[in-house]
């Protein structure tokens, strides 16, 4: 197994009574874009403060490249990070506030990898014009052109979608997509499940401070679907539903089952339990306990219990 990139192990973070992050374990392996997901005052801009040394662990280590985070050490230096406000001069060019700020580090500009910096970041001849007549978009490519400038394995970005508008969250995307292209690994927070699952290949869900879930987009939000059946003779409906190759999985809940399908046809499933002579009380689109938290994050609460929601068999959808 290669070395994760990121590797937090029980992280705790208290500011006096509050625990900002309680226990909290996840990795991130080269070349993912991971999206810490999770509602406002979850934890995510703490985790990411300590992940770049700008916060002490109260317990537990936060690792990049294998070696614990200190404030200001070496592994730093192979990280972008966006995790606060990018600030430039105003009244400057955007293309001369970048070689101020690399000059600043100690750096000549030819040693920057300017042209992947503006490439990336895709500000035109908009480079040369003074950063006061930028919108907000271009602030925040502009600060990705700044963090790439030193060629960073890891990118660490904190609500890089923030205040834009969704034309320029679409730019912002594009270019994510563009880094991850040229092999970069990525560790963004977000409060918008929409946007991670088109950003991100990895996702770790947190809420007050604790671990909601982690997985792959797919695993976690999965397109596939899942099917909340009652019947009555729930054994044999296992057995039945089992032997079908559109089923990937199946779990008892409540009076039912619910069936994760791999490419969501449910009358396959309706179908086979008649023909096994079983008496089809309900079929509903079901959803598995991450997706709900997921959409608890971002529209109103719901009840998303199949159990508690029964639906009756309605013979046009179930067909
Ligand atoms: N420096 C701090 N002092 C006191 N409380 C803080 C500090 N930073 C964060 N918190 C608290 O920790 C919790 C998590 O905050 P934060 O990490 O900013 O969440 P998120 O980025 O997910 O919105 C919040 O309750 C917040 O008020
Ligand atoms: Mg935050």
């Amino acid at each position: 197994m290669p070395m994760p990139i990121v590797n937090v192990t029980g992280l705790w973070k208290n500011f006096g009574e509050v625990s900002a992050v309680e226990d909290l374990s996840f990795v991130v392996e080269q070349g993912q874009v991971c999206g810490l997901l999770g509602p406002n005052g979850a934890g995510k801009s703490t985790t990411l403060r300590v992940l770049m040394g700008l916060e002490r662990p109260s317990r537990g280590t936060a690792e990049l490249f294998g070696v614990s985070v200190q404030p200001g050490c070496g592994e730093l230096i192979r990280v972008g990070a966006m995790v606060e406000q990018a600030a430039f001069v105003p009244h400057l060019s955007g293309m001369l506030n970048l070689r101020l700020w690399w000059e600043a580090l100690g750096g000549h500009l030819r040693d920057a990898d300017l042209d992947t910096a503006l490439g990336i970041a895709d500000l035109g001849d908009a480079i040369n014009r003074k950063v006061r007549t930028y919108s907000q978009g271009m602030k925040q490519r502009l600060g990705f052109a700044r963090l790439l400038l030193a060629r960073p394995e890891l990118l660490v970005l904190d609500e890089p979608t923030n205040g834009l508008d969704p034309g320029e969250i679409r730019d912002i995307r594009e270019l994510i997509g563009r880094l991850t292209r040229e092999g970069a690994t990525v560790l963004l927070s977000s409060h918008h499940l929409s946007e991670v699952e088109q950003t991100c290949s990895h996702l770790v869900v947190m809420n007050h401070g604790k671990l909601v879930s982690s997985g792959t987009v797919a695993q976690l939000v999965g397109s596939t679907g899942s099917v909340y059946v009652e019947v009555d003779d729930r054994e044999r409906a296992r057995t039945v539903l089992s032997a079908l190759p559109s089923v990937r999985n199946l779990h008892l809940q409540g009076d039912g089952l619910v069936v994760d399908l791999h490419d969501g046809r449910r009358s396959d499933l309706s179908v086979a339990l008649m023909t096994a002579g079983l008496r089809l009380e309900t079929i509903a689109p079901a959803q598995r306990l991450e997706d709900a938290f997921l959409e608890l994050l971002e529209g109103p609460a719901r009840d998303l219990t199949p159990s508690e929601t029964p639906v009756a068999v309605d013979a046009t959808e179930a067909q």
